[in-house]
This record gives structure tokens, C-alpha cells and sequence, in this order.
């Protein structure tokens, strides 16, 4: 039986405890980020699965009402869902589920932040790439163990530097161990991000 909740998705098995949790922005696919996450770390797993939403026929991981307005109802359930199945994955596939994780970019990263925020015990680390406030959580989440890199446009149209900052100050004021790193350019993803994210997965998680 496949994972439930389900998610059309990909598994590429690999050779240590960790899994990267890949998560695309608006309009990718389950297949999008891989070849990221194999660059990011040779040897752990990945698991990709593919946003349910469609905006104009372009997947995304919950609804948003205009760019950067989300529908938070919406995202609190798409967040619990995505959560539900990493747990049936991590159980489905036999991954350690105490090495999850998230690889995030965009749309992928505010629902990675959204679960390190209503899901602390999901993920022990993330890579966020152009990530905002997701929303804001009810009850503060304990992330006093959970590591979290974000790489940040500082020109970025789409996620405002200091929406960025809020988000650092929310994890931080959680526990979390947050490293931010803000680049000279827009919302695209380069290369500079992805160098600096390779080396902190390397020297800074177990
Ligand atoms: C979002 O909707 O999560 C952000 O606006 C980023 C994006 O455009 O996907």
C-alpha cells in the first residue's frame, strides 16, 4: 500500500540516516528538486513529493489569495497533511525519521516553515530558500533542537527581506538554531545559495 495520506511523489533511496524532504516552488513538480537535493548531499535519501493546489494549472503546496496573501486555513490543513505523510513515508519507505530534513524553495519553503511551525516534531532541520512568514502559530512550537539555514534575495519581489527577518525571529524566539544568509539578488535561486547550504548540511548537522 502506498503512503496515506497520499501525494503523487518521488523516492530516491540513499546511503546515510538522512532524508531531504524536497519541496518545489509554484509550478514544479516531484521532479524538479532532485537533482538539487542529490547536489546538496551525495548520500542522503529523497523524498519529493508534488504540491496538490493548482493556481492556473501550476501545483503549489496550499491556496493563496494573491502573492504572498495566503488563504491560512487553507495551509493549516495542507501543512497537517504534507506532515501526515512524511510520517507514512518515513514508515513506508523505512527512512529514520529523526533525520528529516526539508529542502525548500519558495511556495516549498513557507510550507516547510509553516511545518516547523504547527509540526515542530516532523523535521530536525531545513533549507529555506526564499522563505516569509507562513503564519502565525497559536501555541510557540518547541524547535530548541531543530537547525534551520534560509537563503534570502535581498532584491527578492515576491518575499520581502523583512518578512525573512520576522520569520528568523519567530524560529529563534522557538529555540530553533537559525543561520541566515542574505545574497545581492532577486527571488531565483543561485548558485552562491546553494554552495552556502551544501557546506552548512555538511559542517553543521550530525
Ligand atoms: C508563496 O505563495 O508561497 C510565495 O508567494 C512564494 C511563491 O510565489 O510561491
Amino acid at each position: 500500500m502506498r503512503p496515506q495520506p497520499d501525494f503523487i511523489h518521488e523516492f530516491v533511496p540513499g546511503s546515510s540516516a538522512r532524508t531531504l524532504l524536497l519541496l518545489h516552488g509554484t509550478g514544479g513538480n516531484e521532479r524538479d528538486l532532485i537533482p538539487l537535493g542529490r547536489g546538496l548531499d551525495p548520500n542522503a535519501s529523497l523524498l519529493s513529493p508534488r504540491g496538490k493546489v493548482l493556481e492556473n494549472g501550476m501545483p503549489r503546496f496550499f491556496r493563496r489569495l494573491a502573492e504572498g496573501v495566503f488563504d491560512l486555513e487553507d495551509l493549516k490543513e495542507r501543512t497537517h497533511e504534507l506532515a501526515d505523510f512524511v510520517v507514512s513515508a518515513a514508515e513506508h519507505y523505512k527512512i529514520d525519521n529523526k533525520h528529516i530534513v526539508a529542502v525548500g524553495y519558495s511556495n516549498g519553503a513557507n510550507i516547510a516553515a509553516s511545518m516547523l511551525l504547527l509540526r515542530p516534531e516532523i523535521l530536525s532541520a531545513a533549507v529555506l530558500f526564499r522563505a516569509m512568514v507562513p503564519l502565525v502559530p497559536e501555541t510557540k512550537p518547541n524547535l530548541s533542537s531543530v537547525h534551520v539555514w534560509i537563503g534570502a534575495g535581498v532584491h527578492d519581489p515576491i518575499i520581502p527581506a523583512s518578512s525573512t527577518q520576522e520569520l528568523v525571529e519567530m524560529l529563534r524566539s522557538s529555540g530553533a538554531d537559525v543561520t541566515i544568509r542574505f545574497f545581492q539578488g532577486g527571488h531565483q535561486l543561485t548558485s552562491d545559495d546553494v554552495d552556502l547550504a551544501r557546506e552548512w548540511l555538511t559542517t553543521s548537522l550530525d
